[in-house]
């Protein structure tokens, strides 16, 4: 059977007539998963089945979650219109509201819902499509479990497993790197086509893309975390997802920032910038207003426009509790490349070449860490303690702050170091620290710091 179904059947194939091969393509559909290989073996592997492939009764799309493996209501979640986790499904939808309309034609692309450039995050982006395929769909099953082509016959079948499917092209989302790679793509960008919102697509009207791995993975979960569940692929740990997606995120910048899309005409593309060091007020006058501070952690001269270092600041406070011995190397290398943009793009290429892999480097170590319900306080002091804070100048580091501090409190509550009850106490000194943050154009970062450390000070008091 291997024979057949592998490269030795794609060449025979190429020679038959095509409805002899649709058979062919049919038959391999509905055959168990067996030994075929993964996602690069038969072409009908990688092929996209659409969402209506997954949302059959007996499937995903019943109307209550009453699954004996899983939920089977996960069609009707991923479509819910009150909360972000309708978000996958409306994505397509919203490229032809007013906003979506009014982006696309200040960029000369016409229809949105037809450009190339919207459809790689606002669709799933699919190479090779099966009949019931829809772009209209949105963001869909398969744009994060992977092309369902060679496991949706397998996947239920008795005695598949979550490894059987894995290796049948199913994406591991359950891993920490998979899933952040998965989502960076589209809550980041990417060096594929149609995944990059750059900024004359900010200056045309798109907003700002803002992530945090954890936080958005339980805004749109769709699954329970129960007994089966964490038999089947074990507890998720909240503290390790935030950290490996802090670490994923600076290296998708970095090798992004390295690659062609690092510059635009003459300019470096701004997205990579922080958004608000360009979008400030002047004051000219007698008395100088200074809306910039100097930051400890960012050697760049005044008058330049700092690198986006939201998920460097982050990593850093990440690295000193997780992987203390790698966190000289990765402040380092990132104050070094901060400087390297001032003088050339060459230097900052290869500065960025270099944090880039410090950064990896940090995945893999958190990863494969073992974490402690210790460290989520000792990350909290961080954030909020003498070497972190003060790089807290500008309003990009701060949302991450923010976010940071909010999944790492949810974090305690599940792995059961504070109780429900403890968390909602202070619940009012992250909203303040949301507050302070709400606005991009009257960011203050000293009252941000202040409602930070105060945030910060009363998780500390629960430890
Ligand atoms: C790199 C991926 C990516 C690309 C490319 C992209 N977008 Fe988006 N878009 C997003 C994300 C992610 C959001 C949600 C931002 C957030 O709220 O965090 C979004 C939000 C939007 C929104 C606001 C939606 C709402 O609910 O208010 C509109 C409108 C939009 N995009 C239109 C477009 C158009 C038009 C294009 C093509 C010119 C485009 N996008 C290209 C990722 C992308
Ligand atoms: C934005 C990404 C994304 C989209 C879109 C998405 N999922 Fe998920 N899904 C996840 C993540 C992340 C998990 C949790 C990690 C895991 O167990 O794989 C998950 C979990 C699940 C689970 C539970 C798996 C288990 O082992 O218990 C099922 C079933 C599922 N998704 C089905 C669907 C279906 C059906 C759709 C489309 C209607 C869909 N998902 C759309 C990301 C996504
Ligand atoms: C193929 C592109 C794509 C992928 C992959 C993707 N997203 Fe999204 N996501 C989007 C777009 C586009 C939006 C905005 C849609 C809108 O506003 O209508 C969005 C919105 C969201 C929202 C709602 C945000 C809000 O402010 O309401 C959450 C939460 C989210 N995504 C989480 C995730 C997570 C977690 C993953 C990875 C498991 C992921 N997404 C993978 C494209 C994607
Ligand atoms: C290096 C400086 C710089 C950075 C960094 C920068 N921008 Fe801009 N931005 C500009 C310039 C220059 C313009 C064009 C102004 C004009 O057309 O007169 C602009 C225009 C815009 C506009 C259109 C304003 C208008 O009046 O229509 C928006 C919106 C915008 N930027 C958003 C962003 C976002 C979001 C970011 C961060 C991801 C960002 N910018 C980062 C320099 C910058």
């Amino acid at each position: 059977m291997g024979g057949f179904m592998g490269h030795g059947w794609s060449r025979r194939a190429a020679g038959m007539m095509l409805g002899a091969l649709m058979l062919l393509v049919l038959l391999l559909c509905l055959l168990p998963g067996g030994d075929r290989g993964a996602a690069d073996a038969a072409p009908a592997a990688r092929s996209f089945t659409g969402v209506a492939s997954c949302a059959g009764s007996t499937c995903h799309g019943r109307m209550e979650g009453d699954g004996k493996v899983v939920r089977q209501d996960e069609l009707m979640r991923w479509q819910e219109p009150s909360s972000p986790g309708g978000a996958h499904a409306r994505a397509f939808a919203v490229l032809s509201g007013t906003r979506g309309r009014q982006i696309a034609s200040t960029l000369g692309f016409g229809d949105p819902t037809a450009a190339p450039a919207c459809l790689g995050c606002h669709s799933t982006p699919a190479a090779a499509k099966g009949a019931r395929f829809l772009a209209s769909d949105g963001v869909g099953c398969e744009a994060c479990h992977g092309a369902a082509g060679g496991w949706i016959a397998s996947h239920y079948a008795v005695g598949a497993t979550h490894a059987s499917n894995v290796a049948a092209g199913m994406m591991p989302l359950d891993r920490p790197q998979a899933r952040a790679a998965v989502c960076l793509d589209c809550h980041f960008g990417s060096d594929r086509p149609g995944q990059f919102v750059d900024h004359r697509m900010m200056a045309a009207g798109h907003p700002r893309v803002s992530f945090e791995l954890d936080l958005f993975s339980s805004m749109q979960a769709h699954h329970d975390e129960d007994a089966d569940y964490v038999r089947r692929k074990g507890r998720t740990d909240s503290l390790k997802l935030w950290a490996v997606g802090q670490a994923m995120a600076v290296e998708r910048a970095l090798t992004l920032y390295a690659s062609a899309k690092g510059s635009e005409g003459a300019f470096p593309e701004f997205y990579f910038f922080d958004c608000q060091s360009c979008h400030r007020r002047i004051y000219d006058q007698a008395e100088r207003s200074k809306t910039w501070e100097a930051n400890p952690g960012r050697p760049i001269p005044v008058g330049m426009p700092p690198f986006n270092d939201e998920n460097m600041i982050m990593l850093s406070a990440a690295a000193k509790v997780i992987a203390p011995g790698a966190a000289g190397r990765f402040d380092a290398d990132s104050k070094a490349f901060h400087a390297a943009i001032a003088r050339d793009r060459g230097a900052a290429v290869a500065a960025a070449g270099k944090l880039a892999a410090s950064a990896g480097a940090l995945a893999n170590g958190f990863a494969g860490a073992r974490t402690s319900g210790d460290m989520a306080f000792a990350i909290v002091s961080e954030i909020a303690g003498g070497a972190i804070s003060p790089r807290f100048t500008d309003y990009e580091g701060s949302v991450q702050a923010v976010m940071a501090i909010d999944t790492l409190l949810n974090s305690m509550v599940k792995s059961g170091r504070v109780t429900v009850g403890a968390a909602a106490g202070i619940r009012a000194d992250v909203n303040r620290a949301y507050a302070a943050v709400k606005e991009p154009n009257s960011y203050q970062p000293a009252a941000f710091r202040s409602a930070l450390g105060s945030a910060a000070r009363s998780i500390g008091a629960l430890r």
